[in-house]
């Protein structure tokens, strides 16, 4: 079993690079049982990372987390996050109460604001203060956010302790490396790459399939540790079934070469210019 290294937050606590997500879980009833064996699976197989929201499911896929969890709480490192339209700071905290209750647990470990809508960052942030100084979350972050967002919310008290910002990024989506992601690594702040195999769209690149045929590994194997490879990135590739669990958490050990580097490159360039941030 590969053994899952864990990334330093800026508070000082530490999170695990790898994990599991689970948006499109809980949409369809007859797959529950399929979506909470598998992320049962990882966690007998080590996975302690788990990524949901509230929007996930219309919540369901927060209970499925709950299912999988079970008296598993304390070994685990729970990620959900509060829908743009409930982040004023008394949606913020209603959000995050109805989440505890679907998650069946007592705090949240990191509690991020999916993405910004029409209530200023300083209520979120108020909303996140609240929760933590009442232990129901343990850090807060941002998803969705680029440069120019990022730099608003530090600029505010008590901004710096920003823990995260979760955002698209995988070989055929890497805008965030021109300029949000120094911003970020200046700040100490990981960037957790959200649909890091592009929901499985990138995995017949040729480019991929070379690399991978060097090692042995599948495309989204090379995929994954092209990402987890990179100090303060986090990956939380989303998989309902057993065999794609173990295939992504197989990619731990996947130790890419600069030759192999060099190819995906070539085939997925980075960028020369900012761009802006790219969301699913
Ligand atoms: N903050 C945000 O705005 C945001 C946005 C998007 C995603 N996210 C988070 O990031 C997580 C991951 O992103 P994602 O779900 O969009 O996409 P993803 O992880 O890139 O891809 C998931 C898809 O790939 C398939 N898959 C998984 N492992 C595979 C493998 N080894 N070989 C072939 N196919 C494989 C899955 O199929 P099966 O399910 O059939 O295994 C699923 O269809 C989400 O679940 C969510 O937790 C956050």
């Amino acid at each position: 079993m590969p053994a899952i290294p864990v990334t330093p937050l800026p508070s000082g606590a530490t999170m695990p690079t790898f994990g599991l997500g689970t948006w499109r879980m809980g949409e369809n009833a007859r797959r529950r049982a399929d979506e909470v064996a598998a992320l049962r699976h990882g966690i007998e197989r080590g996975v302690t990372l788990i990524d949901t929201a509230e929007m996930y499911g219309g919540g369901e896929a927060e209970t499925i987390v709950a299912d999988a969890v079970g008296s598993r709480r304390d070994d685990m490192f729970i990620v959900s996050k509060v829908l743009p339209e409930n982040s004023s700071q008394r949606g913020t905290m209603a959000a995050c109460e109805r989440s505890l209750k679907r998650l069946k647990t007592d705090r949240i470990d990191l509690y991020l604001l999916h993405w910004r809508g029409s209530p200023p960052l300083q209520d979120t942030l108020a909303g996140f203060e609240a929760l933590a100084s009442a232990g129901k979350i343990l850090h807060w972050g941002v998803s969705n956010l680029d440069i120019g967002d990022m730099s608003e919310l530090a600029a505010l008290s008590g901004g710096g302790a920003c823990a995260t910002n979760q955002v698209l990024y995988n070989l055929t989506r890497r805008g965030i490396e021109y300029d949000l992601m120094p911003w970020c690594r200046a700040r100490k702040i990981p960037v957790m790459a959200y649909s890091p195999i592009e929901q499985g769209r990138m995995l017949n690149h040729a480019a991929l399939r070379d690399v991978g045929s060097r090692h042995n590994a599948t495309s989204a194997q090379v995929a994954l540790a092209w990402l987890t490879r990179q100090d303060g990135v986090i990956t939380i590739p989303k998989a309902s079934t057993l065999t794609h669990v173990d295939e992504n958490l197989a990619s731990l050990d996947l130790k890419l070469t600069a030759a192999d580097l060099a190819a995906l490159d070539k085939a997925f360039p980075p960028p020369k210019k900012a761009h802006p941030l790219e969301m699913l």
